[in-house]
């Protein structure tokens, strides 16, 4: 097995669900961010839009008005995950980033076919920058099943989203409180043809 940083980081990094209260430092958020700008994107586009909040009122309206939207939240498809969550939502302690410190939202303009493509490439620099910085993260997908919820948008609106973006995807960075093990690797997603 090859190993450098790189490597090792995409192997060590793992989502996290558990985080301590304590805000994570300027310049980590700045050196996160950053990262997120130098993903890929289709053409070029840098279309994106990364909201990072640390404001503790902000973090808990937002999960208020997501707690409130999943009650009228109807899932559009089978998705295991997005039932799950709207049954999680209606327990008193639900928290969908799970009290992070820090969440940043990935949004990009609208009618753009590369716009979660691109956002999620985002995404895992986030994840990668945010581990090789000794901080935990995880990928959040609640505003974007949400991002169209009326009270929710408006909200994102007053934070300045603009209104007519794709809401792609947010993520949760802070310290780890607890570590999250490893997922199995699932055999035979590779194939090689020469
Ligand atoms: C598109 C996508 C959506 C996800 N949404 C959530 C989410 O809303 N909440 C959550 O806790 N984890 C979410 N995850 C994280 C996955 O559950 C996690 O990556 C997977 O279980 C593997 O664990 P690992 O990241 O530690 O390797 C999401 C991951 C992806 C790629």
């Amino acid at each position: 097995m090859i190993r450098n940083e790189v490597l090792d980081a995409i192997r060590a990094r793992r989502s996290t669900r558990q985080f301590q209260k304590r805000q994570i430092e300027p310049e980590h958020l700045n050196a996160i961010l950053e990262a997120a700008t130098w993903a890929p994107s289709g053409s070029n586009s840098q279309s994106w839009l990364f909201t990072a909040i640390q404001n503790e009122d902000v973090l808990a309206k937002i999960n208020e008005l997501v707690r409130e939207g999943f009650r009228h939240y109807i899932p559009d498809d089978d998705y295991l995950p997005k039932h799950a969550a709207k049954a999680r939502a209606q327990k008193e302690n639900y928290h969908f980033f799970y009290h992070a410190p820090t969440l940043i939202i990935a949004s990009n303009r609208p009618n753009y076919q590369n716009a979660m493509a691109d956002c999620a490439l985002a995404l895992e620099n986030i994840f990668l920058a945010a581990h090789s910085l000794g901080l935990g993260s995880c990928y959040i997908n609640q505003l974007h099943w949400l991002g169209n919820d009326p009270k929710v948008r408006s909200y994102l609106f007053e934070l300045g989203i603009p209104k007519e973006h794709t809401i792609c995807s947010a993520a949760a960075i802070g310290y780890i409180e607890k570590e999250s093990s490893a997922p199995q690797r699932k055999e035979g997603t590779i194939r090689i043809i020469k």
